[in-house]
This record gives structure tokens, sequence and C-alpha cells, in this order.
């Protein structure tokens, strides 16, 4: 894989990673450069801010990016095969709403949202199609104008954030979503649960997670964040995974909020390296609930 110079992600995305990259930076395994990893898998790809920033400096034979989100997926995917395309409806949507009224702005926002939930029924998430491109030019858009970038779906899975009230959005950066179309070209994208991934992991790979975190206090609700949630359940599956990894000799970096109580640092991670870093953690819509939050990072070198 040639080096690419400076993809960075193309939708918002809760936990993104990119601002706290250069503290995650120092805790990827020392010779991660060094061409050392043949392979890399992300089984919680969200933005793919970590992928994106790992590109610039380090390439892999095999990349397996993936995530649970089908409409997530179905977005990469557009960008990996039909970029152009996609740019062409973004360039529409962006003209017409460019043009429009503060008040007209906001109707143009729920009519796409509306139009995008009624859509969800008409799209096969296993077959590629060209529907898939109008799906994603929506989703793109929304994302962009959406409160805070925000993926959330109801009971009956529909998209259901509100405006962002953005009237200027930046929609879309054309060098860098073809520079990151042309990057993904070289990799597999998969709709999936972690577990399947990690199920076929090969030797010689470097694994990074980073999971839904837990809630950090009462009030934070995972439901709000994705609305299979990530349970205790899953946590435990998670766990279960990776220590068969590390008995593989499969080495891993997994991010997490910081648990509060030692009882939950000795049952899931007694066996690997923990490490702090400080993040400004945006998980709650209210802006003054984001605050300096610890994070976790766990490896097993
Ligand atoms: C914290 S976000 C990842 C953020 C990402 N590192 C970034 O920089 O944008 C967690 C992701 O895990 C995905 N997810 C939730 N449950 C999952 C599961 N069981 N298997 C795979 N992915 C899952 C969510 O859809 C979400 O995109």
């Amino acid at each position: 894989m040639e080096e690419f110079n400076d993809p960075k992600p193309f939708i918002k995305w809760a936990g993104g990673k990119d601002k706290l990259y250069s503290q995650l930076e120092q805790w990827l395994p020392f010779n991660i450069t060094k061409g050392d990893f043949k392979n890399y898998y992300e089984p919680f790809l969200g933005s793919g801010a970590v992928f994106f920033n790992l590109a610039k400096k380090v390439s892999f034979d095999n990349v397996v990016l993936s995530d649970i989100n089908e409409e997530l997926i179905l977005v990469y995917k557009v960008v990996q095969r039909d970029v152009s395309e996609l740019m062409e409806l973004l360039d529409q949507y962006k003209n017409r709403y460019s043009k429009l009224s503060d008040i007209d702005k906001e109707k143009f926002y729920y009519d796409m949202r509306f139009s995008y939930n009624n859509q969800r029924f008409n799209i096969n998430h296993k077959k590629y199609s060209e529907l898939w491109i109008s799906r994603a030019a929506q989703m793109v858009f929304l994302n962009k104008t959406c409160y805070n970038g925000l993926y959330r779906q109801n009971m009956r899975g529909e998209f259901n954030v509100p405006f962002g009230k953005n009237y200027h959005p930046s929609i879309y950066d054309q060098k860098n979503i073809e520079l990151v179309s042309k990057l993904l070209n070289r990799v597999e994208i998969k709709s999936s649960d972690f577990s399947s991934i990690l199920d076929n992991v090969l030797n010689n790979s470097f694994v990074y997670l980073d999971p839904p975190y837990r809630p950090i206090s009462k009030t934070s609700n995972f439901t709000d964040y994705y609305k299979l949630g990530f349970t205790e359940k899953d946590n435990n599956r998670l766990m279960e995974k990776l220590n068969l990894l590390n008995r593989q000799n499969v080495k891993f970096m997994l991010n997490n909020s910081f648990p509060l109580n030692d009882e939950y640092l000795k049952k899931y991670y007694a066996n690997y390296s923990v490490n702090l870093i400080t993040a400004n953690r945006m998980m709650s819509g209210i802006s003054s609930k984001r605050g300096k939050v610890s994070e976790i990072v766990i490896t097993n070198y």
C-alpha cells in the first residue's frame, strides 16, 4: 500500500478519535511504522479516524474495517466505489441548500430526513446497488447538518436527530474524499458485529478497538448512542474474544471510558497494561455537560 498524504474522516461521529489521535498514538506498538504488522483490523470503525491517521505512516498488506451500523458501512462502500457520483449529488444538495433562507434550510433538512427514513425499506444492505449512492449522499448531508453529527435511531429504525442549525455547513472536502476513496479501494469494508471479525484475525495483525463507551454516570444513556446499545454482555463477549486473540499472540489496543471502580478493572483488564488519557467527551448533547473525562487505553504489549 502506498503511503497516503493526509486522509481525514469525512463524517462526524460520536466518540470520533481524530482529536485524540495524538494522545493515542503514543500507545501504539512502537514498531508499527516499521512494517512489523501485515494486517490491520478495526471492528468499531465509526468515522475511521484512527485508520486514517495511521494510513499516513503505515502500510498494511490487508486491512479490514467494519462496524455494526449498516447505514454507516453503506456510506463507506459508496465512497469506495462511486465517489464521483456521490460528490455530484452532494453538490446538488449543497447548491440548493445554500440558496435557501434559514427557515427553509430547516425545512430542507426535515424533508431530507423524512425521505431518508422512507427510503430505508427499499434498500438491500446486503447487495450493492445504484440506490446506495443517493442514500449515502443523504446520510452525509444529514450528518453535516444535524445536531452535533449524531447518528441516532429510534426503535423503528428511523434516524431521529434534530436539525443542527448549521446554516453554512461544509458538506465535504473534495480532495479529502477522493483521497479517502483511493485509500478505501485497497481495504475490505464490512457491516458486522465485532465477534465474526475477531474470529477471523490472521497472524501478524494489529487490532484497534473502540467500542461504545460504558456509561460513566447513571444518566449517560447507551441507547442514545446506537439503538442496539452496547451492554455488559457485549463487553463480556468482547473481552472473551480479546483473551483469545492474546493467546494467538495478536496485538491489540482498546479504548474505553474510565471505569469508576477497581473491580471492573480487575475483572476485565487484569492481564493487560492499562494507560490513562484525558478526553473532552462529546457524547452528551448538552454542551455544558461536556467536560474532561479520563479514558483508558488497554494494550497487550
Ligand atoms: C466509539 S464509536 C467508534 C469511533 C471511532 N473510533 C472514530 O474515531 O470515529 C463505536 C462504534 O462501534 C459501533 N458498534 C456498536 N456496537 C457494535 C458491535 N456489537 N459490533 C461492531 N460495532 C459496533 C458503533 O456503530 C460505533 O460506530
